[in-house]
């Protein structure tokens, strides 16, 4: 099996301890080289690099580790990129849900004008990263989960339309299967989803079993009479148990399909407003929450000089899935993953250059996606409309133009107002100058 050569862009991201200690345990069939962690931000990067130095001493002693914040040494000879980068960090989050929340409109990392404004950040360097990726190793895999996965993965479609080595993936699909997979005691790995729209604004209408049987109908029910807790509860923050409960709420007003988490604030803006804290929201509680115990534990594994006694960093799904992603193309093994790729008529009824979320075989070539054909008047008119805000701010970012952000916003189901639209993206703009292109 061919070792190979990895890149973590965000090495210092809150989510790189998890992956690489996913990396430990799926080195059979995904075998590596060497891994380099590649951050801008040196602090952060040294920490996680110290931190990983000690796990792979420990657990895979013949993989090398390099920790960088020049971005020549990362790029150059890597098989694959793992990118989860967070332009401006956790300061321009907070502004992205705060500014929002402030003018009467939904604050979030990825819906609304929070992701609007998040995604108008993290084009401009994730184009830099593609270009600079290609000039030092043309063949890698570009496997990206930098968000908003949604506007990136559609910006990234038009300003390298030739590539066919970059997908982009979500985790939130196989987090919600995991946790359904509990309430009927199955293993996850049995099933086989049908699942469709776009990122973090898409449905599944059937998940099978290894025997061929649709268990969607079962894990409504469950739902429906029992409510909704992920697998992980215990160690999640209240707001996501807030999120998965809201999954009962959504069941009950479209009982079709098993809708993703992050429809809700589409879906019930207005209760969802009445429930959001403008004075605290999700990156307050990151930041004494996954960010504190993250980097408190690899100092204190740095310090003894061991992490085999943490219980904190361990595989999660997240870290689970990258990996598997990983390895499912370097060794050609063809298993389902929920991906984002260019429509092209798999949802026959939605635009060819939408980049739709979908079930795909996953091999050496990269993701051959499942038909799903054609959708109902409901959900087509619901994904048209947040394409039509995703591609008018992929837009405003090309052009710089102020009308095209404009006409996003107004479009976007968590805004609607047009003089609502103009406060917040006045006010997004002055926040991001250091940031954004111009909008003229
Ligand atoms: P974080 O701020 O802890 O980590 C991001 C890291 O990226 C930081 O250390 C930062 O210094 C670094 N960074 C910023 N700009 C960079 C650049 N241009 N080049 C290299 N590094 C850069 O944030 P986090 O909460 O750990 O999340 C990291 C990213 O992963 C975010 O974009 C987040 O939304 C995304 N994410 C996506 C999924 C998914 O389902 N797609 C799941 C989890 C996290
Ligand atoms: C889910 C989403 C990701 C998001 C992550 C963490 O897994 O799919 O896109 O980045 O949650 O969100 P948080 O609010 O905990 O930082
Ligand atoms: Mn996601």
């Amino acid at each position: 099996m061919k070792k190979n050569n990895i890149v973590l862009v965000g090495g210092g991201s809150t989510w790189t301890p998890g992956i690489l200690k996913a990396m430990t345990t799926h080195l059979d069939e995904f075998a590596l080289n060497r891994i380099v962690l590649y951050d801008i931000n040196e602090k952060r990067q040294e920490v996680i690099g110290e931190f990983a130095k000690i796990l792979f001493k420990e657990e895979a002693p013949e993989v090398e580790i390099v920790y960088t914040t020049d971005k020549e040494v990362a790029y150059k000879d890597v098989d694959f990129v793992f990118c989860q980068m967070r332009t401006g960090g956790f300061d321009m989050r907070e502004k992205d849900e705060k500014i929002p929340l402030s003018l009467g409109v939904i604050g979030q990392e990825t819906c609304g004008p929070g992701g609007f404004a998040y995604g108008l950040r993290s084009i401009r360097d994730m184009e830099e990263m593609v270009k600079d990726v290609r000039r030092l190793s043309p063949d890698a895999w570009i496997l990206n989960y930098t968000n908003p996965a949604a506007i990136v993965a559609l910006a990234l479609d038009k300003l390298f339309p030739k590539e066919d080595k970059i997908l982009n993936i979500c985790d939130q699909p196989v987090n919600l299967l995991r946790s359904f997979a509990s309430l009927i005691d199955l293993d996850v790995n049995k099933f086989e989803p049908v699942y469709f729209g776009l990122n973090h604004f898409g449905w599944f209408t059937h998940i099978y079993d290894e025997t061929g049987k649709d268990r969607a109908p079962e894990i409504k029910e469950i739902i429906l009479n029992g409510g909704f807790r992920p697998v992980d509860a215990e160690q999640r923050d209240q707001s996501w148990l807030e999120t998965y409960a809201m999954v009962e709420d959504m069941l009950i007003d479209f009982p079709d399909y098993l809708p993703n988490t992050y429809l809700q604030y589409y879906l019930y803006p207005e209760y969802k407003l009445s429930k959001l804290d403008p004075e605290w929201t999700r990156t307050d509680e990151v930041r004494i929450g996954r960010e504190q115990k993250v980097f408190e534990e690899c100092r204190r594994i740095v310090e003894n000089g061991t992490a085999r006694d943490s219980k904190v960093v361990h595989n999660d799904a997240h870290g689970d899935m990258m990996v598997e992603v990983a390895a499912s193309i370097a060794n050609n093994l063809r298993k389902t993953f929920v991906v984002m790729v260019r429509n092209d008529g798999i949802v026959s009824n939605l635009p060819d250059d939408s980049m739709v979320e979908v079930a795909a075989s996953l091999g050496a070539n990269g993701p051959a996606p499942y038909a799903v054909g054609e959708i109902g008047t409901f959900y087509k008119g619901l994904i048209e409309n947040q394409y039509a805000f995703e591609r008018l701010t992929v837009k405003a970012y090309m052009e710089g133009s102020y009308t095209k952000a404009l006409q996003a916003l107004t479009l976007n189901r968590t805004v609607v107002d047009a003089k609502k639209a103009r406060k917040v993206l006045d006010a997004l703009i002055e926040a991001n100058k250091e940031y954004w292109p111009e909008l003229k």
